[in-house]
C-alpha cells in the first residue's frame, strides 16, 4: 500500500485536506479513469453549457487561427482530457510539427493519444503524463521551434485567482519570449444557467463528486460510506465562483490509512471550485503573469470567452 510517490502525495494532500477545519480535497484527484469518463459524460449533458459553448466559438474563430499563430510548431495542451476541441485546432494548423497532451489522468490519456495519432499521422502526438500545478518539463521534441499553449474548458476557473496566475506564469515561462497561449474561461451569467450546469437532472455532476470517495477508499484503503455523503453545488456570489461539496447526512467517522476522521451532521468536504470571470478579471488575470491579450472572442448568449494571449 502507497509505494508509489504519486500515491503517497495523494496520501499527504487527503489527510491534510480532511484535517482543516473546513474539510477539502484538491479537484485534480477528481480525474482517475472513471472520473475522466463521467467529465466525458457531463461535457454531453444538456444543462453543462461550456463544452458545447467553447466548441462553437473555437469553430467560428478556427478561420482566424492560421495567420494568428502562423509560426507556431509545437501545440501544448494543458488538461487535455478527451481533445475533443484540439480537433478544431489541430485542423486550422497544417504547419504543426507536434502536439503535446498533457493531463494527470494517465490511462484516459494514452487512449485518447493513440486515437489522435491515427488521425494525425502528420503529427508527432507526444502525451505527456503530470500535473500542471507543479514544475514540469515539456518533452525534447518541442525544444526548438515556437510553442503555443491550449487550456479550454474553464480548467482556469478551478485553480483560484492565485493558482491562476501562478499557472500562467508558469507555462509563460515553459513556452519561451516567442509563444502564444490560446485560453477558454467561463464567464459570469445568469446564476440559475451556472447552479443548474453543476446540478444536472441526470445525476452525472454528482456521481462526478462523489467518484473522489471512491478514489480514496481504493487507493488509499479508506472507508468512506459513499450513500452516507451527497452532492452539493452552490453559486458563490462573493467569490465568483460554483463551489462542489460532498456534505455528509450524519454523525460518522471514517478512517483513511489507519487515521480516523470524525464528521458532524451536515459538515461537508469542499471539492472544487470554479470561478467565474468577467472580461476585465481575465484580462488583468492574464497580464499579471506576462502575458498580452490579442484578442477576445465571446459567445453572447452564454457568455464564454477565448481569449488569445502572447508572451509580453
Ligand atoms: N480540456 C478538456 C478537459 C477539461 S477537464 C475540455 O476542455 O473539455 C479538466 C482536465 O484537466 C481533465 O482531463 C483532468 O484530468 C485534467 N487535470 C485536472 N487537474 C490537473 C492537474 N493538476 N494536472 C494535469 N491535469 C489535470
Ligand atoms: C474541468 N472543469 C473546468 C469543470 C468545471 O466546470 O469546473 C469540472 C466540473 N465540475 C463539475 N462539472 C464539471
Amino acid at each position: 500500500m502507497l509505494d508509489k510517490v504519486a500515491d503517497k502525495a495523494f496520501h499527504n494532500d487527503v489527510v491534510a485536506g480532511l484535517s482543516l477545519p473546513q474539510k477539502a480535497i484538491p479537484p485534480k484527484y477528481f480525474y482517475d479513469e472513471r472520473g475522466s469518463q463521467l467529465f466525458d459524460r457531463i461535457c454531453d449533458l444538456p444543462e453543462y453549457y461550456p463544452t458545447r459553448t467553447e466548441t462553437s466559438l473555437l469553430s467560428r474563430i478556427a478561420p482566424e487561427l492560421p495567420d494568428r499563430l502562423s509560426d507556431v510548431a509545437h501545440l501544448i495542451e494543458y488538461g487535455s482530457g478527451a481533445s475533443r476541441k484540439t480537433r478544431i485546432v489541430l485542423d486550422a494548423l497544417p504547419q504543426l510539427k507536434s502536439y503535446v497532451p498533457m493531463d494527470i489522468s494517465e490511462e484516459f490519456l494514452l487512449g485518447v493519444a493513440d486515437a489522435l495519432s491515427a488521425n494525425y499521422p502528420q503529427i508527432d502526438v507526444v502525451p505527456l503524463v503530470g500535473d500542471f500545478t507543479a514544475e514540469l518539463s515539456l518533452p525534447s521534441a518541442v525544444r526548438n521551434g515556437t510553442k503555443a499553449g491550449f487550456f479550454p474548458g474553464s480548467t482556469i476557473g478551478n485553480l483560484g485567482p492565485e493558482g491562476g496566475r501562478e499557472f500562467l506564469a508558469r507555462t509563460r515561462r515553459q513556452l519561451g519570449s516567442e509563444a502564444k497561449f490560446v485560453l477558454g474561461a467561463d464567464l459570469v451569467k445568469d446564476e440559475k444557467v451556472m447552479r443548474a450546469a453543476y446540478n444536472d437532472r441526470a445525476g452525472v455532476t454528482a456521481q462526478f463528486n462523489l467518484n473522489i470517495l471512491s478514489r480514496i477508499n481504493r487507493e488509499l484503503g479508506a472507508d468512506f460510506d459513499e450513500c452516507s455523503f451527497h452532492h452539493l453545488a452552490i453559486w458563490n456570489a462573493e467569490q465568483s465562483r460554483i463551489e462542489m461539496h460532498l456534505v455528509s447526512e450524519k454523525a460518522q467517522s471514517v478512517t483513511v490509512n489507519g487515521q480516523c476522521f470524525a464528521f458532524a451532521d451536515g459538515e461537508t468536504i469542499h471539492t472544487e471550485n470554479s470561478y467565474k470571470f468577467t472580461q476585465a478579471t481575465l484580462r488583468a488575470l492574464a497580464e499579471s503573469a506576462g502575458w498580452r491579450t490579442e484578442e477576445i472572442w465571446i459567445d453572447e448568449e452564454y457568455p464564454f470567452a477565448v481569449v488569445l494571449l502572447a508572451a509580453a
